[in-house]
């Protein structure tokens, strides 16, 4: 019997977990593929996190991570362990997800193979190459090297277009949406020591993006006092990444404050259970921004610019930077103002249909059945 063709996915932090894990499932799921899942090792606990919670397992990992490690290191570390790995184990498709460091080291590495790469969630554009950073970057030339482009929206769709790239353009929803929905039927629950969800309206808030490091980091810290001091029955939940350049800082300034929360990443679980608590969210993730409108909450993106315009569009997210003032205005004109707050909290989703994976793996089938001919 001929052996089935091998598709080799390779991750390496939490969002690209969290979004390749109903890819993977899919793969599995199918009998006409052998799948191999193999993290770098750019993120430790915080892909680990995700990882066990959707039963995944993975067949290697590079374990390249290092404190306040530079890209410089994640990409070369990357690039050479995956030769290695692609050497023993030769794929006959490399899948990537988004726009991380470890996204492009793979296209790359695969690229240098002769091995041809998918990319999921690909097509998102700033149009400002330093923002954000390096992430606009990595995407634009994953893009180039990929030959399967899984675009979430026909608006990435028409992005790759304009980017004239080769191979096959497939719209198909963000696979965030089927990860969502996987967790959201569990009904879970996120408790946090001293937090009363009952008691307070809940302020979701995350922080971790290079260009947000520094002066606009502190503004943002200053800007949620303001909006606490102005509300006395708001409470801010903020789960720290696990960077040190982040976490530090934000400790130092909000730690003391009786009604700000600082936990750990949350479980991915626990923090769909909290996007659901919550009144609005203030971040700078991609993730959120997708998330979010999904389940109905507001996003006061904390960013000048963002590759998801579909969510601003929508009205359920506002791109409002990084200054303290805009922080507490936007912030409390959605506590004080019912109607400006429902504008904003309709339920639509722009970002899929939870069946993306799905069309992931069938799209992948037809084109390697198409190349093996
Ligand atoms: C990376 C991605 C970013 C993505 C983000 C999600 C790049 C360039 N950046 O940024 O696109 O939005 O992940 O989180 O690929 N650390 C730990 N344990 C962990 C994870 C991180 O200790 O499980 C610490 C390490 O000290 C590491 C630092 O966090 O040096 C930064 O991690 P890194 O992957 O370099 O950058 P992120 O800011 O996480």
């Amino acid at each position: 019997m001929a052996s089935l063709p091998r598709v080799t996915l390779v991750l390496g932090t939490r969002p690209e977990a969290i979004k390749l894990a109903p890819v993977i499932l899919a793969f599995q799921a199918s009998p006409l593929f052998e799948t191999r899942v193999v993290l770098t090792g750019q993120h430790k606990e915080m892909v680990a996190q995700v990882m066990q919670l959707f039963q995944l397992q993975a067949q290697r990992d590079l374990e390249l991570m290092t404190p306040r490690q530079t890209l410089t290191h994640v990409t070369c570390a990357a690039l050479e362990g995956l030769r290695l790995e692609f050497g023993e184990n030769r794929p006959d498709l490399v899948l990537v997800q988004g726009d991380t460091t470890t996204a492009f080291a793979a296209a790359l590495a695969a690229f240098y193979d002769q091995i041809p790469v998918g990319h999921v969630e690909a097509g998102l554009r700033t149009n400002n190459l330093f923002d954000p950073f390096p992430e606009e970057a990595n995407r634009r030339l994953i893009s180039q090297v990929a030959q399967l482009h899984f675009a979430p929206t026909t608006e990435s769709a028409k992005n790759l277009q304009a980017s004239g790239v080769v191979g096959e353009i497939h719209t198909t929803g963000n696979t965030v949406i089927d990860a969502l929905l996987l967790m959201a039927a569990a009904a879970p629950r996120c408790d946090v020591p001293g937090l009363d969800w009952q008691k307070h309206r809940v302020i979701l808030a995350t922080v971790h993006r290079r260009e947000n490091w520094g002066a606009p980091l502190k503004h943002i810290a200053m800007g949620f006092l303001k909006v606490l001091e102005r509300h006395p029955d708001t409470a801010l939940l903020l789960p720290l990444h696990k960077n040190p350049t982040v976490r530090e800082p934000l400790q130092e300034w909000l730690g003391d404050h009786p009604r700000v929360f600082l936990t750990e990443p949350l479980d991915y679980d626990r923090l769909v259970a909290a996007i659901r608590g919550c009144t609005l969210l203030l971040t700078d993730s991609g993730g959120l921004q997708e998330e979010a409108p999904s389940l109905g909450k507001p996003v006061l993106v904390l960013r000048r610019t963002t590759e998801r315009p579909e969510a601003v569009e929508a009205g359920t997210a506002k791109l409002i930077g990084t200054s303290t003032e805009a922080i507490e205005a936007e912030t409390c004109l959605l506590l004080e103002n019912k109607a400006a707050y429902e504008a904003m909290a309709m339920a639509h989703n722009p970002f899929g249909d939870g069946k993306a994976s799905e069309r992931i793996v069938a799209a992948s089938a037809a084109y390697l059945q198409t190349t093996s001919k």
